[in-house]
C-alpha cells in the first residue's frame, strides 16, 4: 500500500474509534499536507477553526505558519501538519494527559507512515512529548534526537501572536531549519568516519 492509501486507512480508523476522548464533541482534524514530506509539523490540537474546517492550522495560528514557511520559501503543500490530539478540546483549553496519551497510536501510526528525515514541535506539548525534560524557552531553534526522531522545537505560533519576543525568536528559528535538513546533527552515538590510518590497523588484524 502507498503512503496516501494507508494514511486514508488510519484516518478511517481514527474516525471510527468512539472511545477516543472528544468524540461526538468535535470534529476529527487528521492533518494534511505532502505525503513525501521531509518535515512534519505537529502542533498541540485543533482550535476553532480547525474544528470548523477540520483543517489544521487555518486560524491565525496557522497563518503566521504559513507566513514562517513562505518565509523560507517552502510551499505549505511542501511540508505536512497535524497535532498531538485530533480534535479541539473545549474552549480551546490544553489538552489532558489522557487525551494526549489516547491519541498516541495513531500520532505514531502517523508518523511511521511519513517517516520524515524531521519532526518540528509547535509548542511545548508537543516538543515535551518528544522530549520530556526540554524547556521551550532554552531547547527552542536546536535540532536533538529523541530515540531515532529529529526533533526541532519551535514555539508555537499562536505564543508569538502575543509577543513580539517571541515571533522575533520563532522567525530566526525558522530561518535555519533549510540547514539542519541538509546538515543534521550527528547522532550521539554515531563513530565519526575512521581515518585512513585507523582503516590501515584494523586491517592488519
Ligand atoms: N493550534 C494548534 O496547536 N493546532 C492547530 O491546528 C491550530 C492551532
Amino acid at each position: 500500500m502507498e503512503k496516501g492509501e494507508k494514511l486514508l486507512e488510519l484516518n478511517k480508523e481514527l474516525a471510527a474509534n468512539q472511545e477516543l476522548p472528544l468524540f461526538g464533541s468535535a470534529n476529527l482534524v487528521f492533518g494534511e499536507g505532502s505525503v513525501d514530506a521531509s518535515v512534519l509539523f505537529i502542533g498541540e490540537a485543533p482550535g476553532f477553526h480547525e474544528d470548523k474546517l477540520s483543517r489544521p492550522f487555518v486560524g491565525q495560528a496557522g497563518k503566521l505558519l504559513d507566513k514562517l514557511l513562505s518565509s523560507i520559501n517552502w510551499p505549505r503543500e511542501s511540508v505536512y501538519i497535524t497535532n498531538i490530539v485530533k480534535r479541539r478540546p473545549p474552549g480551546n483549553r490544553d489538552p489532558l494527559p489522557d487525551e494526549i496519551e489516547a491519541y498516541k497510536p495513531y500520532l505514531e501510526k502517523q508518523i511511521k507512515i511519513l517517516s520524515p528525515k524531521l519532526i518540528a514541535t509547535l509548542g511545548r506539548f508537543s516538543m515535551n512529548y518528544f522530549l520530556p525534560d526540554a524547556k521551550i524557552s532554552r531547547d527552542h531553534g536546536v535540532a536533538q534526537y529523541a530515540g531515532e526522531h529529529l526533533i526541532m522545537p519551535f514555539y508555537h505560533p499562536a505564543a508569538a501572536l502575543r509577543s513580539t519576543a517571541v515571533l522575533k525568536e520563532l522567525e530566526l528559528d525558522f530561518k535555519k531549519l533549510p540547514d539542519i535538513l541538509l546538515n543534521p546533527p550527528p547522532r550521539k552515538n554515531d563513530h565519526p568516519p575512521k581515518s585512513a590510518e585507523e582503516n590501515k590497523q584494523s586491517s592488519l588484524f
